[in-house]
Parts: C-alpha cells; structure tokens; sequence
C-alpha cells in the first residue's frame, strides 16, 4: 500500500493512454489535462482534450469533430477502479464520474493507514531550501519573518512528500559591515578577549558603531583594516566575529523558539569564503569576466546588468557569496531541488546567479530544478510599509508578544479563562496566536504584498487560523460528547476495512469524502507551484464541506423528548475523524499547532 491515491495523475495518466492509443501520430505532442468539473451534477472531473485534438488534426490536414474525437478516446479508455462512468457533453467535454465503490475503499485506507502521499515523480532528489536568512548585528524585520514562514511550510511540504530537505539559514555574517562592529567592539570592552561582553542590545550597538564610522575618519580606516584582518582569518579578530554573531543568534533563536522553527541550520555567507576564490578562477578561465574601473563583473545571459565578483578593493560581494554558494549546493550538497526564500526585491539578483551558474554549466535546468520564491511586501493597515505608530520598524520579539497578548484577551472574552486549566490556556493562546500570525501569511499569494492586521487575522469567522482551529476543536470532541471510545471506532473502521470500505450513501457524505481524495493532488499543485496559499484554500474549504455534511448528517441521534442516544452512526463518526486526519497534515505542513481544547 502506497498511500492515498493522486486521482488527478492516476486519472491523466489513463486519458493519456486512450488519447496514444486512439491517435498515435500525436504522441508526445499533446499535453493531456484533466480538472475539476465546473458543474458537481456532470461528473466530478473533466477532459478537455478533444478540442486541441481537432485543431492539431485539422493542422496535419485530418478533419474530425471534436466530438468524435471524445467518443473515440472513450471507446479506447481503459478500464479502472477509478471510473463510474463518463459522458461527452457540449462540443466534445467528457466528464467523468468517480466510482462510489473506490470512494469508500479510498476513505476506509484513509482510517486504517493515516493520510500517507507518495510524490509522483518517482525518486525524489535532495531539496536545498534558502530561507530566514536575516543579518548579523542587524534586525530580523518582517521580510524576515515572511521567509521564516513560507520557507519553513514549504520545506515541511517536500518532507512530507519523502525528499530530503536541508534546511539553511544562509545569514549576513561576513559583510564588510564587521569591520566597525569589531573596532567598537574593541574600544567599548577591551577586556573582551576575558569575559564576553555583554551587549544587551546589538541594534543600539550597530548604530553607534556606524555613527562612528560615518562621523569619524579615523575609526573608519580602522575599520576598513578590521576587515581586512578578519578576513585573512587573524584569530583574535575571527574571536570577536565569533562573540558578536553570538549575540545574533541567541536573539534569532528566541523568535525560532517561538514559532517553533526546528532543523534551520545555519550556514551564512562566511562559510563560502574560501570556496569564494576558485570559483572566481573557474569564471575567469571561462573568460567570461569583464574588468571596469577595478572591478571585476560577470554579465548574466542577455542581460546588461552584471554581477560584482570582485570590488576595486580587492573584496568580494554578496553577488560572489551566491555564485560559490550555488556551485556549493549542487556539487557538495547534490541538491536536486535549490530553493531560495527572500523577497520579490531580489529577483534580479537570483535571475543573475542562476543565469550565470547555467552559463558555467554547473547545472542544466531539466535535471536539477532551481527557483525563487519570491514574496511581496508586509504593509500596515494604512497600507503603508509597516511601522510601529512612532515610525519605526517593528521588531519581530514586540510583534509576537503583540499577538499572545491580543489573543489572550480575545479568549478571554470567550471566557476561555474560566473554562481551561492554566496550562490548557497558555497552549491556546500561543498556538492561536502564533497560528494566526502564520496562517495569515500563507494564505495570502506569496508573490502580492500583504496587510498585516491582527484584527483580521484573529477573526473567528472566514479563512483564518482563528476559525480553522476551533473548527478542528470541534470535529474532535463529537466522538468524544457521543461517548464513543476509540477502540470502538478503531475496530468499526477496521471492519469496514475488511468489508467493502466506509458505507457511504447521503450526498453530502460522499461529497465530503470526494473532497478528502483530493488531498493529494492539492499537495502535488502547492509542490509545482511553490504556493502555500492553495493548501490553505483547500483547508477552508475542507472545513466548509464538512459543515455542510455535519449540519444534514446526523452523527448521534437522539430521542426529541427524552434526549436519550437513539442511534449512533459510526461511519460518519469515522469521516468526522478523516477530516481530522487531513486537517492534523495541513496543519503539519503550514506549521500551526493545533490545540485539543479551547
Ligand atoms: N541575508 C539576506 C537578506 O537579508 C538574504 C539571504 C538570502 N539567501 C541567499 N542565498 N542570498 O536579504
């Protein structure tokens, strides 16, 4: 047993067969596409292939109506378990019905083994995935937050699927930006090389660094020579990078610790310094560096925009930290995937490096794939780039704090206070909170700018974490109030199992059940498209069918009267715990928490 089935690929991979076997002159030259059905009463999937058909015929001077076409790739369809029946409509649709009988055993495999997919592209390579990614000594903004989170989902996503995932916190650690932290470094504690100094806020400490290096010629050559020594590896110097990066990290890792950001490693730009320099040679020796005014350039593929390799000065760049490090994930790492998480700003930087890193031949595109994922722009309510009221950037510790406190008071008013043990509390609110914060994020599309508004996303109704959590609570606790235990349902589901899976009949059973199948090819579109906000999609909606079938379908009845138990329905009490099933994976991948009570 393999897992849920892609009905979607299984389903294409049928038409395909027909469409061979019935024109074999087109092979390979059509793509076959199946999609959802625009209309629930036609079928639950359609075909859309006869029309292209037609036109290619047409083109190689064969006329056929699409509609013939559309009989023909029905007579040569193969048979499957899938398929109920299809039927062609209008010009040529073919709309296809899923067999009841697959559904049932679908949902009863679901209950048995847990919701398992298998990525459909077979042997899946190595995923390097880029994200977070703040700077040393500087704040970790929101930008930085909105990487955290897209990244972190979609490196949950390709786990999920079986590949390997390393995950890499590519941090701004060798700038020459530590030039003047050292040399202030060394005036404000000169006893730094005995007790670690002990610099509560590193923001202020960048800032009078820099005053100084703006204001002061002569703090500034001895900064320029910090650098030099720092990056000839002078160990007293490498020592005071080490203690302030200290300091960073302990301040990133609070927020990591928060969001439950878990596996992040972190290997910033200092850990290609050496492999810097080679591959500067390789570049040359292709002759593909232009020397101007000092400065050593790459240009990109058709592009007048090139990359800095080497500075006048004889430093290199980030440009030159990306190229060694892009060479570093395919060949030392073999990644199969390179995912790199950072705003839409730094779109023409990747397209560079990409491009350069093909013109090099380090990788052919067909093999590994490699990608931006690029996200817009986190506004105020104002629309306006955000800022606290005062105008200045937030930071991400006061955000998060913002969050739990608002939460606390929303739940509060629900009197959750009264009814939760401390502890039940704390964990609600921290996961509402934090689960909002995200959520609201994901499910935006990555690629626009988003408003963030606390009071939006911590609404209870409408596509939020809020309305998703308690949703869940919800679904949980009804075998729970029916007094059902979970042996009982664990042997009613393994009787189905046995028999001819879930017994599903009133519609909306069997729409919600439909809409469970789908889990797969949801998780395959989020894969390709690299866009979290899908999953999201299809979780709200998962959660609206559900209502749909839990207000009609009765899963306890009792007597009007006597409110006694009259009858139990134990398979819909097993869809209710389906759904849970696939929530509990959704919410796996987006990283939220779920809470049990509240
Ligand atoms: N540190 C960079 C920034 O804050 C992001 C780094 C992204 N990763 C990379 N390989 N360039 O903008």
């Amino acid at each position: 047993n393999d897992g849920m089935v892609n009905i979607n690929q299984r389903l294409t991979e049928i038409f395909l067969h027909s469409i061979s076997a019935s024109f074999p002159g087109l092979k390979g030259k059509l793509p076959v596409s199946i999609t959802l059905n625009q209309n629930e009463k036609f079928g639950d999937y359609q075909c859309n292939s006869a029309m292209p058909i037609s036109g290619v015929l047409k083109a190689q001077g064969t006329k056929m109506a699409p509609r013939q076409i559309a009989e023909l790739i029905l007579k040569n369809l193969p048979s499957s378990d899938l398929i109920d029946s299809c039927n062609i409509a209008g010009p040529g649709f073919i709309n296809i019905r899923l067999n009841v009988s697959f559904l049932k055993r679908a949902l009863s495999d679901v209950l048995v083994h847990g919701v398992r997919t298998h990525h459909s592209k077979g042997e899946c390579g190595k995923v390097v995935i880029d994200y977070s990614s703040p700077n040393i000594a500087k704040e970790m903004h929101v930008g930085h937050l909105r990487s955290t989170i897209i990244g972190d989902c979609i490196a949950n996503l390709f786990e999920y699927f079986g590949h390997e995932v390393l995950r890499v916190n590519h941090v701004g650690d060798w700038g020459t930006q530590f030039g003047m932290l050292i040399a202030h470094l060394t005036d404000m504690f000169p006893n730094y090389k005995e007790e670690s100094p002990p610099i509560g806020d590193l923001q202020a400490f960048y800032k009078q660094s820099k005053k100084r290096f703006d204001d002061d010629p002569e703090f500034k050559k001895r900064a320029y020579s910090c650098v030099v020594k720092l990056q000839s590896g002078d160990p007293d110097f490498i020592n005071a990078w080490k203690l302030i990066c200290d300091v960073s990290r302990k301040e990133f890792q609070v927020i990591y610790d928060r969001l439950g950001i878990v596996n992040l490693i972190e290997r910033g730009e200092s850990f290609y310094h050496n492999l810097m320099p080679p591959v500067i040679a390789e570049i040359e020796k292709q002759g593909y560096v232009v020397v101007e005014d000092g400065r050593k350039l790459v240009f990109p593929e058709g592009s007048q925009f090139p990359l800095t390799i080497v500075k006048s000065d004889g430093g290199f760049t980030y440009d030159t930290s990306d190229l060694a490090c892009i060479k570093q994930r395919i060949f030392d790492e073999s990644g199969a995937n390179l995912i790199y998480v950072t705003d839409a700003g730094q779109a023409a930087h990747f397209k560079a490096i990409y491009s350069v890193a093909r013109k090099m031949g380090w990788y052919d595109p067909q093999v590994t794939r490699v990608e931006h994922v690029a996200f817009g722009v986190v506004l105020g309510e104002d629309r306006k780039k955000f800022k606290t009221r005062s105008g200045e950037t937030v930071r991400l510790a006061a955000l998060l704090d913002e969050g739990r406190k608002r939460c606390e008071e929303k739940l509060k008013e629900k009197g959750r206070d009264k009814e939760l043990t401390p502890e039940e509390f704390k964990a609600a609110q921290e996961a509402v909170a934090y689960g909002c914060i995200k959520y609201a994020d994901l499910s935006h599309n990555r690629i626009n700018d988003y408003v963030f508004s606390f009071d939006k996303m911590l609404e209870d109704r409408g596509n939020t974490a809020a309305y998703l959590l308690y949703a869940y609570t919800r679904i949980k606790s009804i075998a729970r109030v029916a007094k059902v235990s979970r042996e009982e349902l664990k042997e009613a589901a393994s009787s189905f199992y046995d028999d001819d899976g879930l017994p599903l009949e009133h519609a909306k059973e069997l729409k919600l059940a439909r809409f469970i199948t789908r889990f797969p090819e949801v998780l395959q579109r989020v894969c390709d498209d690299l866009a979290p906000h899908t999953l999201c999609d299809y979780l709200y909606e998962l959660a609206t069918v559900y209502t749909e079938f839990y207000d009609v379908c009765y899963c306890v009845e009792k007597d009007r009267k006597t409110g006694d138990v009259v009858k139990i329905h134990k398979h819909r009490l097993l869809l209710c715990d389906a759904t849970v099933a696939v929530m509990d994976q959704c919410f796996k991948i987006l990283g939220i928490k779920p809470v049990h009570k509240m």
